[in-house]
């Protein structure tokens, strides 16, 4: 049966997009905001069939539709977080140090709690649900070394009905005996996890290397090896996020050029890579990863919090990189993508550059979808897109319901929404066209 939901509906589109649906969309072209103040979004079997304006689209629906009105709300297409840790919840806020010394102190002991699969399992429906409740409906997700994260994370997620890519982590050196893998297990450990998870339904596998600090230059060519083996799977890392740790990795790998020639070196580079923070990278960096089709993950809340640095949004858009927006939760301090946009308004603005709403908008969805390879799927409401999408409200605090009340466009609603929302703002979040429980 056909479903369509009623309030003000925002998306973003690019020129040349195909409004009766048809793949993915198109490359270079600038993306725009689309708005329909009284608008109508009509859903059937978990994917969108039309959005317009109410006036237009209630007449030629059946009389066996069911609209569900939401009076002064906001529709937009479901959230998609670029780079978040779920085995991290727990010690999201954790005090007082830089990336390698909260490694150490914070996240290696919280990560080792994931030998329990049970402890994998309650955490993986507590971080799911979580995301869901902020209405990020989309995820590339850190599991941790152990195979059995991976496990419980695709397993919560297929529960949910959710779209979602997720790995386990590759780390033999430089960290905690009691977190290491080898090159060999490393190996046939993620082969078997793609085996089992890719393409299931709507699970994509992403090979894990944790950074190359904590990767043999063995397990970095057997990370190679898979990629190439599978190049429909995505790659997950972080690139250049502290200066220490840059420091270290030119003396670890004194043969190369930069930080990311490590990865390139391992076959690491290549479409459907992501690479968290890319703060201290280059021209050339940058050169490499346009014309090689990978991605980069904007985390500001993490790179304030951690002392990192400041992400150049302008220079990768320069060199055509394609971006999105992570939480990194546990190093970053919330899983709403609308507190991140929010931090990322504020970290480029330290740098003269702007984030205007579409633009922010364009980062937490579409732009995200093009960063993962995923905008054939979602992203925005393209006819056929599948239904995943979040219902906000300006008026769930006085303070937003008060600015709200006195903006004069959506642009200034979406705008004051990045500054003052969180998840108390998220209404719903509908996934494949249905209403997710939150537990
Ligand atoms: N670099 C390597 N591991 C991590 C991690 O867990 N979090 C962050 N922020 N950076 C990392
Ligand atoms: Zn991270």
């Amino acid at each position: 049966m056909r479903q369509a939901y009623r309030a003000t509906v925002a998306h973003c589109l690019k020129k040349g997009s195909d409004p009766f649906g048809g793949g993915a969309t198109p490359k270079g072209s600038e993306p725009f905001l689309e708005c329909y103040e009284d608008g109508l979004l009509i859903v059937e079997d978990g994917h969108v069939v039309a959005v317009g304006d109410a006036a237009t689209l209630l007449p030629q629906l059946g009389a066996d539709a069911d609209v569900s009105e939401f009076p002064g709300k906001v529709i937009v297409p479901g959230f998609i977080d670029c780079h978040v840790h779920f085995p991290q919840l727990d010690i999201i806020a954790s005090y007082g140090e830089q990336l390698l010394d909260w490694l150490d102190r914070y996240a290696y002991p919280a990560e080792a709690k994931f030998a329990d699969r049970g402890h994998a399992e309650v955490v993986a429906a507590a971080f799911l649900d979580e995301l869901l409740r902020n209405g990020t409906t989309t995820a590339l997700v850190f599991g941790t070394v152990h195979a059995h994260s991976a496990d419980a994370i695709f397993e919560a997620a297929e529960a949910r009905g959710m779209r979602l890519i997720a790995g386990k982590v590759l780390m033999d050196i430089n960290c905690p005996e009691y977190l290491r893998d080898d090159p060999v297990s490393a190996y046939t450990d993620s082969k078997a996890l793609i085996e089992r998870w890719h393409g299931k339904g709507r699970l994509g596998y992403a090979i894990t290397p944790r950074f190359a600090l904590t990767s043999s230059a063995e397990q970095l060519a057997a990370a190679g090896r898979l990629a190439s083996e599978h190049p429909d799977v995505w790659i997950h890392t972080h690139l250049a996020e502290n200066e220490a740790e840059v420091e270290q990795i030119a003396k670890q790998f004194p043969e190369s050029r930069s930080y990311l020639d490590v990865y390139d070196a391992h076959g690491l580079v290549r479409e459907r890579s992501v690479f968290a923070h890319c703060l201290h990278v280059d021209e050339d960096d940058r050169g490499c990863m346009s014309t090689k089709g990978a991605a980069a993950a904007f985390c500001p809340t993490s790179n304030l919090f951690l002392g990192s640095g400041l992400f150049d949004l302008k220079a990768m858009r320069a060199a055509k990189v394609r971006c999105g927006l992570g939480t990194d939760v546990g190093g970053g301090t919330s899983l709403s993508m609308l507190r991140t946009a929010n931090e990322a308004y504020k970290v480029l603005h330290l740098q003269d550059q702007a984030l205007p709403a579409a633009e922010a908008l364009y980062l937490l969805t579409l732009g995200a979808a093009e960063a993962l390879y995923l905008d054939e799927h979602v992203g925005n409401f393209e006819r056929g897109k599948e239904a995943d999408f979040v219902v906000l409200d300006p008026g769930a605090t006085v303070i937003s319901a008060r600015r709200s009340r006195v903006a004069t466009s959506i642009e200034e609603t979406l705008f004051a929404l990045t500054m003052l929302a969180d998840d108390r703002h998220v209404a719903a979040s509908y996934v494949a066209g249905k209403r997710a429980e939150i537990r």
